[in-house]
C-alpha cells in the first residue's frame, strides 16, 4: 500500500517536472514590427547624418534613391579650389589601368571636338609642379574628387558661406554706417 502511494507521488512529481522542462524550452519570439521612422530626421538639429538619432535597434525607412542630374547644367563652386561637380551622368564610364573614359572628352586634344571643358593645368602637374604631357597620376581617378550631381537633399544642415557673400555683407554694413 505504502509502496503504491510512493510510486504515485513519484509519478506525479515526474509529470510536474517534465511540464516545467517544456516551459523552459525557448519559444519562438514574436517581435512587434518597429515603428516607422522618417529617414529625413531634422537636418537643422541632427548632427548624426547617417542614423539621424534613430536607435540602432530601430529600422530607418530608407530615403528614395537619389537621381543623377543629367542636363548639363553646371553648378557654382562654393570656394575657388572646389572640384566642380559633374553635370552629366557617368554610368559605364570606365577608368582603369588601360583607359580613362573621362579623358576621351576632357583632354586638351579632344575637348573642343566634344565641347567639353578641358581639365585645368593642375591636372597635368606632378608633385614637383612639373607639367606632364599626359594627365598626372595624381589626377587619374577623377571621381576621387569630382562627384555627379544628384537631386539628394543635404543630410545635415550646412551654414557655409563663401567669402564673396561675407564681403558683400561687410561692405553693406560699412556703407550703412557711413550714411549715419
Ligand atoms: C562624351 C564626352 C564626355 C565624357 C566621356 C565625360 N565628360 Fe565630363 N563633360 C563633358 C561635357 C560636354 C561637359 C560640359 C557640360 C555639359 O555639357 O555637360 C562636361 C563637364 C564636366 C565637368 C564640369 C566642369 C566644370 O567646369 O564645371 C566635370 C567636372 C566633368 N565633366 C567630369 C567628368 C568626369 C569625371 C568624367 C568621367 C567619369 C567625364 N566628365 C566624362 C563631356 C564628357
Ligand atoms: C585630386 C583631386 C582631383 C582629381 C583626381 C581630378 N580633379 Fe579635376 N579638378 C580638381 C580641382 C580642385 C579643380 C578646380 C581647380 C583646378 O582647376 O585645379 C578641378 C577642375 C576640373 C575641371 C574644370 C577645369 C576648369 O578649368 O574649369 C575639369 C573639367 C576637371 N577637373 C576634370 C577632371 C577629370 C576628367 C579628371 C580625371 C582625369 C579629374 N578632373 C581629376 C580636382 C581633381
Amino acid at each position: 500500500m505504502r509502496a503504491r502511494r510512493l510510486l504515485l507521488v513519484a509519478a506525479a512529481l515526474a509529470a510536474v517536472l517534465s511540464a516545467c522542462g517544456r516551459d523552459r524550452e525557448p519559444r519562438p519570439q514574436v517581435v512587434a514590427p518597429a515603428p516607422e521612422v522618417g529617414a529625413r530626421g531634422n537636418p537643422a538639429t541632427d548632427i548624426d547624418g547617417l542614423r539621424r538619432h534613430v536607435p540602432i535597434t530601430t529600422e530607418v525607412t530608407p530615403l528614395p534613391m537619389a537621381v543623377v542630374e543629367n542636363f548639363d547644367r553646371r553648378r557654382g563652386r562654393a570656394y575657388p579650389m572646389q572640384p566642380p561637380t559633374i553635370p552629366h551622368s557617368i554610368d559605364g564610364y570606365q577608368v582603369d589601368l588601360n583607359s580613362n573614359r573621362c579623358m576621351l572628352c576632357h583632354a586638351r586634344s579632344t575637348a573642343a571636338q566634344f565641347q567639353a571643358p578641358e581639365v585645368s593645368v593642375t591636372h597635368y602637374m606632378d608633385r614637383n609642379d612639373q607639367f606632364l604631357a599626359e594627365i598626372s597620376p595624381r589626377r587619374y581617378f577623377c571621381v576621387q574628387c569630382h562627384v555627379v550631381q544628384t537631386d539628394a537633399e543635404p543630410l545635415v544642415a550646412n551654414g557655409f558661406r563663401d567669402i564673396d557673400s561675407l564681403l558683400r555683407d561687410e561692405r553693406a554694413a560699412q556703407a550703412a554706417q557711413a550714411r549715419q
